[in-house]
C-alpha cells in the first residue's frame, strides 16, 4: 500500500469555460488533464511567470489549505487575489490522512508571521503557538532564519508539505540542510510539493520533476533542467559566461 497522501492532481476540464483567460490559459493548466504526484517529492519547476505559484496555490486550497499559507488551522486573510483555479482541481487523496501539513509560501509568509503573534496575544491554557516554531517570534528573526525554524521546528512528519520556493533568502549551505530535512521527513512518511528554482532542491533524488513551459507541464530528469544547466554552465567556467554577458572587457570576478 502506498503511503502518500495525495497521488494525482486532476483538472475538471469539462466545468472550465473557457481556457482563454487566466488562470486556464497559462500553459500549465491549458494542457493538464491529470498529473500523477511522486510519493515523496514531486517539483515543479520553470521560469518566472510560468504558472507554478499559481498551480501550487490551487492544489493546497483543494487540499483545505488557507490560500496565503500556513496550517489548516490558519484561515487568515489579507487579500483576496488568489484564483478560481482551485474549485477546477481534484486532488485525488491516497488512503492515509496527512497528520501535520503547512502551505508555505515565500510571498505571504510574513503574513503568517503576523498571525501567529496574533494568536499568542490571545488567551489560551495551551503552550503558546510560536513555541512549535522555535519560540522566537517569526518577525524577530531574519526572512532566511525564520523560514529555517520553520522547517527545522513546525514540521513534525507524516505530513503533506506543499512549499513554493522554499530556497528564497536562504544561503547555499541552508539550502543544503533543508534538503537533509526534507529526506529526514520523508523517512518519516511525509509527501512534499515544492515549487522551486533552486538547482539544489530540486537534486533530491527520490523525486519526479514536471518542468512548466510554454508546452506545458513535463516531466524532466535533473540534469535536463535549465535550473541545473544555466548554473553548471556558469560555476564551471564564470569568466566564460561574464564575457557574453558583459562584452570582452569584463573584469575578471
Ligand atoms: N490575478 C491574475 N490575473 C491575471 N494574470 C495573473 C494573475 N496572477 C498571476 N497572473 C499571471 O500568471 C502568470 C503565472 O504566475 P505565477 O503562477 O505566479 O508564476 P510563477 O510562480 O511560475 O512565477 C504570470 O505571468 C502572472 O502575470
Ligand atoms: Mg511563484
Amino acid at each position: 500500500m502506498t503511503l502518500q497522501f495525495a497521488s494525482h492532481v486532476k483538472l475538471r476540464r469539462e466545468a472550465i469555460e473557457s481556457f482563454d483567460r487566466y488562470p486556464f490559459s497559462l500553459p500549465a493548466v491549458r494542457d493538464l488533464h491529470s498529473l500523477e504526484l511522486h510519493p515523496k517529492v514531486t517539483f515543479f519547476v520553470g521560469e518566472n511567470g510560468s504558472g507554478k505559484s499559481t498551480l501550487l496555490e490551487a492544489m493546497a486550497v483543494a487540499f483545505g489549505f488557507n490560500p496565503e499559507g500556513g496550517t489548516k488551522n490558519f484561515c487568515f486573510g489579507t487579500r483576496t487575489s488568489h484564483s478560481e483555479l482551485h474549485e477546477f482541481i481534484r486532488v485525488v487523496k491516497g488512503f492515509r490522512k496527512p497528520k501535520d501539513g503547512f502551505f508555505l509560501r515565500a510571498e505571504s509568509f510574513f503574513n503568517v508571521a503576523t498571525e501567529i503573534e496574533k494568536l499568542d496575544r490571545e488567551f489560551s491554557f495551551g503552550p503558546r503557538v510560536i513555541e512549535s516554531y522555535g519560540g522566537i517570534s517569526l518577525h524577530e528573526q531574519s526572512h532566511g532564519e525564520s523560514f529555517f525554524a520553520l522547517l527545522m521546528n513546525r514540521f513534525g512528519g507524516s505530513g503533506l508539505y506543499i512549499l513554493d520556493e522554499p530556497e528564497a533568502a536562504l544561503s547555499p549551505q541552508r539550502q543544503l540542510s533543508v534538503l537533509a530535512r526534507i529526506h529526514d521527513l520523508v523517512n518519516d512518511e511525509s509527501q512534499f510539493i515544492i515549487a522551486t528554482c533552486s538547482p539544489i532542491l530540486m537534486a533530491y533524488p527520490d523525486s519526479w520533476i514536471y518542468s512548466c513551459s510554454e508546452s506545458g507541464l513535463t516531466r524532466v530528469n535533473y540534469y535536463e533542467t535549465e535550473q541545473y544547466q544555466v548554473t553548471h554552465d556558469f560555476l564551471s567556467n564564470p569568466e566564460r559566461m561574464l564575457r557574453i554577458l558583459l562584452g570582452d572587457e569584463a573584469p575578471k570576478p
